[in-house]
């Protein structure tokens, strides 16, 4: 069952946003961009068109790829970017999850606008674990700044320090009533009393986890990543950068307008966030007379962290006969990794925007990721040399209380370097992320390419490796591609290496990962021929 060819051209189009107007990079002049919408078990070829001027490249964030990393799209880790002028054919396997995902850029800052959802619906004969909803409603969640996304990239590189903060929270791309010159946009959902809607959560934002509430309406969560969880019946939800969250809407209150809303999520000594909200309005169709103005949804406060946490911590997959758990239990390679936000010295004169006059940076075990100036993917593939080396370490370089404001000073500036992880096919892998308090600390997303994994304890503080694992879910734990590793505090992911391949693992917090927060896992063919990595495609574009 495949679709030859989605037609994806990347071309500038003028937008207005926040009265005022500019040029962004879109997929077929449209912001958002179009929804693919496919069955479990398809195949769809997506041609994509360079029409921009900047290199581009085209992520299917949460898609498995199994076998096949050569459509995945991280530019320098899998494939060279496509220049201004190219195409590049790129096959997607819908071969693993069913529910809502998300595709978007994954070369310098340019999914700030290049982003779309990602449909799976059922494979055919099979049904929902929840009443099959009347309609489906992708609500994606995203930034906009008034300012040109390259010249906020540019700054960043040039000054060391933080971006400049968005201007506004978008709702499908639209900031809403409480920004100014929004209204005419807002984003407007009409329901039906009586109807229940799928809404399919994403956040595509930058830079910030957000909490999403809609006014006097439940959410009942039943998916997240594209996997099923069982019904969780929440006020908000808690999303951070990259993740979905599938959740249902029953249509049944009084008929009027009320408000959808999104906030920021934010720790830390130095945020990098607004206090701003999103809103769209979710509207009953028929006669009435609607309140003159409704009310926001409560959400949580944009530090609360024990809101954020405990939705994250209620969600559990749903372990039925047909949705087995399958957790490795025998561990074959244990990893611990820091993941802080670090500094280096400011190098060519003194005057960086960093704290007192340093360049920011971040790392994973104390190493900043370099990325090469070639793919990854296709040195791995043809045995170059020299390109990346195997060294990442699988313990921090020393043991320290992570979550101290003083640090042992070796921990301060990071080494740079392009280290993986190597992994044998099939090996089980668990791996610790510990956050620190390096800069005062902040909440990580961290996202791997081409798994899911099982997210089975969290925690705040130290991790603890006598009394942590004890508390270990082993049962339901929930299955996701993305994990958010607390602030001043760890969370531990298991999965089985059983797709060949190079496989991103980065912060999806933009500028961690530019940052250095980041490394590959590198999985080495099995022994069968259904083993083994699938030959790459002959139009891969070259660096
Ligand atoms: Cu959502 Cu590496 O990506
Ligand atoms: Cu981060």
């Amino acid at each position: 069952n495949f679709r030859e060819h989605i037609d994806s051209l990347v071309k500038e189009a003028s937008c207005t946003r926040l009265c005022s107007t500019k040029k962004i990079l879109t997929v077929n002049g449209q912001f958002p961009g179009p929804t693919i919408e496919v069955q479990y078990g398809e195949t769809v070829y997506v041609n994509v068109y360079n029409q921009g001027k900047q290199n581009i490249t085209i992520h299917w964030h949460g898609l498995q790829q199994r076998r096949y990393p050569w459509s995945d799209g991280p530019e320098y880790i899998t494939q060279c970017p496509i220049r201004p002028g190219r195409r590049f054919r790129q096959k997607l396997l819908f071969t693993t999850e069913e529910g809502t995902l998300w595709w978007h850029a994954h070369s310098d800052w340019s999914r700030a606008t290049v982003y779309g959802a990602i449909i799976i619906h059922p494979k055919v004969g099979s049904r929902y674990h929840f009443p099959k909803p009347d309609a489906d409603v992708p609500i994606i969640l995203g930034e906009w700044w008034k300012e040109d996304i390259t010249k906020v990239v540019q700054r960043l590189h040039d000054t060391g320090g933080d971006p400049n903060i968005s201007d506004a929270f978008t709702i499908n791309g639209q900031p809403g009533d409480l920004y100014p010159c929004s209204k005419q946009g807002t984003f407007k959902l009409t329901v039906e009393r009586g109807k229940t809607y799928l809404l399919r959560l994403i956040n595509a934002a930058m830079n910030v986890i957000l909490f999403f509430a809609i006014k006097k309406h439940n959410l009942t969560v039943v998916g997240v990543d594209a996997t099923y969880t069982k019904p969780l019946s929440s006020e908000y939800v808690t999303i951070g950068p990259g993740q979905t969250v599938d959740a249902l809407l029953s249509a049944n209150q009084k008929p009027d307008r009320y408000y959808m809303a999104a906030r920021a999520y934010s720790t830390g000594t130095n945020p990098v966030f607004d206090n701003t909200t999103t809103t769209a309005i979710v509207q009953y169709r028929g006669k009435y007379t609607s309140s003159s103005f409704p009310s926001l949804p409560s959400l949580p406060f944009y530090n609360d962290t024990n809101a954020a946490f405990s939705f994250f911590g209620s969600l559990k997959s749903l372990a039925d006969k047909y949705h087995p758990v399958k957790v490795p239990l025998d561990i074959g390679n244990r990893i611990m990794t820091t993941v802080s936000v670090n500094t280096f010295p400011c190098q060519h004169n003194n005057k960086c925007a960093g704290p007192n006059g340093t360049r920011f940076g971040a790392s994973m075990n104390n190493i900043s990721f370099v990325s090469p100036s070639t793919a990854l993917l296709q040195a791995y593939y043809q045995h170059t040399n020299g390109i990346y080396g195997d060294d990442f370490p699988d313990m921090p370089p020393f043991l320290f209380n992570f979550t101290d404001k003083f640090l042992p000073v070796g921990f301060e500036t990071p080494k740079r370097g392009t280290e993986v992880i190597v992994l044998d096919y099939n090996t089980t892998v668990e791996i610790v992320l510990q956050g620190t308090e390096l800069l005062g600390g902040i909440d990580h997303p961290i996202h791997l390419h081409g798994y899911n994994f099982y997210i089975v304890g969290f925690g705040f503080g130290n991790f603890d490796i006598y009394k942590d694992p004890l508390k270990y879910n082993l049962k339901d734990p929930p299955l996701r591609n993305t994990a958010v590793v607390p602030f001043d505090g760890w969370i531990t992911v298991r999965f089985k290496a059983d797709n060949p391949g190079v496989w991103f693992l980065h912060c999806h917090i933009e500028r961690h990962m530019t940052w250095g927060m980041k490394t590959v896992f590198i999985v080495k063919d099995g022994e069968q021929p259904d083993e083994r990595l699938l030959p790459p495609p002959p139009d891969m574009p070259s660096c």
